[in-house]
């Protein structure tokens, strides 16, 4: 077996890029019901919380017709002392074709390079995040046709956000301009920095994050009531955007904080439609690393 991994961003080239988003597209019409060629086994091995990425990649994996397993890892015997690296290795030996992985490690994968099976990483740390990002990619261009020139603003806890460092890097590489705003501490590259009224005016793609306490190891003097006001997406910043601009939003949302509770579903919001892009998107992903052909 050629092992075929998607570990960041970078592993694809342009060219696996429109692959994966064709492909996205054909699921969501003509090859709506196709399935792999042969019954493939797949473990989703979560270690950190999901909703979205792991029930998604679940629905992809059924939809394809795989054989699933949702790895338990508080009933593993990583309570043992088991290491990941030992994890994925059982795995294989237990004939899995695939893992797909969430690891609050970054670049957890690089300990697992000479284990003989698929892995998509599932997001690892604050360091990558390729799934979310394809299908952020497909929601753009289902709605603008194209990444040239689409004025991108990432707004929030850029740090911490492997979102932001997957989109920073693949949106900029197609053509985008990538401009992000937030909590000074929170902003990575001073560069790129925009006051965020200028930044809502300026954008066609208002990329809010969550801001990730969970990740904060030093205490940031981030005060949640007034976190909207000064870095969020209020009503009046909603009335600045541009006619035909959108809202997208990896999710969670935490409403009323990076943004107002009634702009979730606004007319402009394509947050819950990124989480539809997100099934046919794993779909593709999961076709690709299986080498597979309609
Ligand atoms: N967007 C995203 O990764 O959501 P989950 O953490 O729920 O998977």
């Amino acid at each position: 077996m050629l092992k075929k991994s998607i570990l960041t961003m970078n592993d694809l080239t342009i060219d696996d890029v429109n692959l994966i988003l064709n492909d996205a597209l054909l699921f969501s019409n003509s090859f709506k019901d196709w399935q792999l060629s042969r019954k493939r086994l797949i473990a989703n091995l979560f270690f950190e919380s999901s909703t979205r990425t792991h029930y998604s990649f679940n629905s992809a994996e059924l939809q394809l017709g795989a054989n699933i397993v949702d790895f338990n890892a508080e009933r593993s015997s990583l309570n043992k002392g088991e290491s990941l690296y030992d994890t994925v290795k059982t795995f294989k030996s237990l004939g899995y074709d695939a893992v797909v992985i969430r690891h609050e490690q970054d670049e957890y994968f690089k300990e697992l390079e000479n284990i003989d099976i698929h892995i998509i990483n599932a997001g690892d740390g604050k360091g990558n995040h390729p799934s979310q990002s394809l299908l952020d990619l497909y929601t753009v261009y289902d709605e603008f046709n194209k990444f040239e020139d689409i004025n991108l603003l990432i707004v929030g806890d850029i740090r911490h956000s492997r979102v932001a460092h997957s989109n920073m890097y693949i949106f900029e590489k197609l053509g985008a301009n990538v401009k992000l705003s937030g909590p000074e501490e929170l902003i990575e590259d001073e560069n790129r920095f925009i006051d965020l009224d200028e930044g809502v005016k300026w954008a066609d793609v208002v990329m809010l994050l969550r801001i990730q306490f969970e990740r904060h190891k030093d205490q940031i003097g981030i005060n949640r009531d007034e976190y909207l006001e000064k870095y969020g997406l209020t009503k009046d910043r909603y009335k600045m955007m541009k006619e035909n601009a959108i809202i997208m939003h990896p999710a969670p949302v935490n409403r009323g904080l990076e943004i107002d509770t009634d702009l979730v579903e606004a007319p402009k919001s394509r947050i819950f439609k990124q989480m539809e892009n997100g099934v046919l998107v794993r779909k593709a992903m999961l076709k690709y690393i299986f080498d597979e052909k309609f």
